[in-house]
């Protein structure tokens, strides 16, 4: 069923787990969330970049991702993942999206409190939940690469929070977008002190290489939302070539295509075991 984002990450904050957050771009890959999702009956969040809506179409999107969760046997919420235009969250509360992340942290603090101001003005009126992000995550998103972290400040939180009233908040800690180069480092302090101070649900991004067992300790420390996108990417294609490897004469694309769907339901599978996601539905 399609929920809202709010009901959604209510409960997670209430029971102290993670509601996992996968990209989408089309239809194998949103099938292997639901299944994931369904056969480990844990909640689950569908999210579509501009980037995805760029490649595949507001309205088709909108049919896909609603037509999924409506068919969905566990709660799903259909979000906005680093929206930075106004127009996309406009046009995502007209087409259904049922959350929205507008992300100016790329701006310095007053603009983009006044930016998160403004999307909170109008999603609020509808009811629909908005994440913002505080601080700078490294790593590729879309097209812009950054090398450097700049981890959120508690302070800076607590101030964000009590100035925008978004509902929920994604900071840096330590994690990256995209694949890592190097060993990942979380600090957990600042997730547990950030969360003291505002006891709204927080947000890990850039999560994929993240190991299960960091993960698990980012959701005890007040982290109720993750979101994964690269590592579904990357065992499609690792499958995909595979199967064309050992099958180079094949040409219907579903035969290519089933397996790719396999393995990205088995990564789901082992995200959502690391959220504490399973059986809350
Ligand atoms: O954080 C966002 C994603 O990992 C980048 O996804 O390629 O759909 O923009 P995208
Ligand atoms: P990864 O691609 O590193 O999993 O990050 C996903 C993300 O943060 C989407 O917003
Ligand atoms: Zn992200």
């Amino acid at each position: 069923m399609l929920v809202s984002g709010k009901e959604i990450l209510r409960d997670a904050l209430e029971k102290k787990y993670a509601v996992p957050a996968f990209n989408f771009t089309n239809m194998e890959n949103l099938q292997a969330i639901i299944d994931g999702a369904e056969e480990m009956n844990s909640p689950v969040i569908i999210q579509t970049t501009q980037g995805a809506i760029e490649y595949a179409g507001f309205e088709y999107l909108a049919d896909l991702g609603k037509g999924a969760a409506k068919r969905a046997k566990v709660p799903v919420a259909l979000h906005l993942d680093h929206g930075t235009d106004l127009e996309y969250h406009l046009k995502a509360i007209r087409l259904g999206w049922t959350s929205l992340m507008i992300d100016a942290s790329k701006c310095d603090f007053e603009t983009n409190v006044n930016i998160v101001r403004q999307v909170v003005k109008i999603a609020h009126v509808l009811d629909i939940s908005v994440e913002a992000e505080l601080g700078v995550i490294a790593g590729k998103e879309d097209d812009i690469e950054s090398d450097i972290s700049i981890y959120t400040e508690v302070h800076d939180a607590v101030k964000f929070y009590n100035e925008t009233n978004c509902d929920s908040l994604a900071i840096a800690v330590g994690t990256a977008h995209g694949i890592y180069k190097g060993e990942v480092k979380i600090d957990f302090d600042r997730i547990r002190e950030i969360k003291q101070e505002i006891n709204i649900p927080l947000v890990l991004h850039g999560s994929s290489g993240v190991p299960e067992d960091m993960l698990g300790k980012a959701v005890e420390s007040g982290i109720n939302k993750i979101n994964f996108d690269t590592e579904l990417k990357l065992a499609n294609l690792k499958a995909m070539r595979k199967f064309i490897e050992e099958n180079p004469n094949i040409y219907d694309i579903r035969k290519v295509f089933k397996p790719c769907r396999i393995a990205m339901k088995e990564v789901v599978i082992k995200k959502i075991k690391a959220c504490k996601s399973y059986n809350k539905a």
